[in-house]
């Protein structure tokens, strides 16, 4: 089973996120080798939440979630408030840790406020130096130059990378960084790597699919 994790930033308003997901209703998915995760905009989750409700295989997730549990931290979106709605968070992703100072000490609490709540974490490491808070399941490995240029990361890099990281527990070793149809297939013929992260790609239901038809 692999994971196609669509990471759709900040794009998209409601007319388009239902576009998408109605034309990504007609394809043809196999529910059996794929999970796939849909990462909308706060407000589209609803939507889309409505719209696969009588599906399998395809779950939905967030792009990050507050470092605070509840209260008054006014425009925050907690793990609580999404609890239920998401199954899924992006946390540390290296635009956040760019944009928006995210640090491993906040990383560690959103991870763990995630878990807390039952929603699943998606660690984003831009190398071996990004801390992994213990519990994580799920990391993806997105080194900064391959993101949105076309210069995906070789195979053989990905491999050494998840070498290094040397993770004890049982985990899913997931890549990202301008993935697309015609680079996907090497990624998935080895076992070691568990899906994608697909930004700009998945941005378009037919292209995105175009990469899960591969796995
Ligand atoms: P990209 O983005 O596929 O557009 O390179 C990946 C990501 O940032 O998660």
């Amino acid at each position: 089973m692999k994971y196609f994790i669509a990471n759709w930033k900040a794009n998209k308003n409601l007319n388009e996120a239902v576009q998408w997901i109605d034309k990504f209703l007609t394809l043809p998915l196999r529910s059996d080798s794929a999970k796939v995760v849909v990462c909308p905009p706060y407000p589209l989750i609803f939507p889309l939440k409505e719209k696969i409700k009588n599906t399998k295989n395809i779950y939905l997730g967030v792009q990050d979630i507050s470092s605070f549990e509840f209260g008054s931290y006014t425009g925050e979106v907690s793990a609580k408030t999404l609890q239920g709605l998401v199954e899924y968070v992006i946390i540390g992703h290296s635009e956040r840790r760019k944009y928006f100072n995210e640090n491993t000490q906040t990383l560690f609490k959103k991870t763990q406020l995630a878990k807390t709540y039952g929603i699943e974490p998606i660690l984003c490491i831009r190398d071996e130096k990004d801390a992994i808070p213990d519990r994580v399941q799920i990391v993806a490995y997105e080194p900064v130059y391959a993101i949105g240029t076309g210069n995906n990361e070789s195979v053989k890099k990905v491999l050494e990378m998840k070498q290094k990281l040397n993770l004890p527990i049982p985990y899913s070793f997931i890549y990202g960084g301008s993935v697309n149809k015609d680079n996907a297939s090497s990624y998935l013929d080895s076992s070691e790597i568990d899906g994608f992260l697909v930004g700009g790609t998945s941005l378009d239901p037919t292209e995105f699919f175009k990469i899960i038809k591969l796995g």
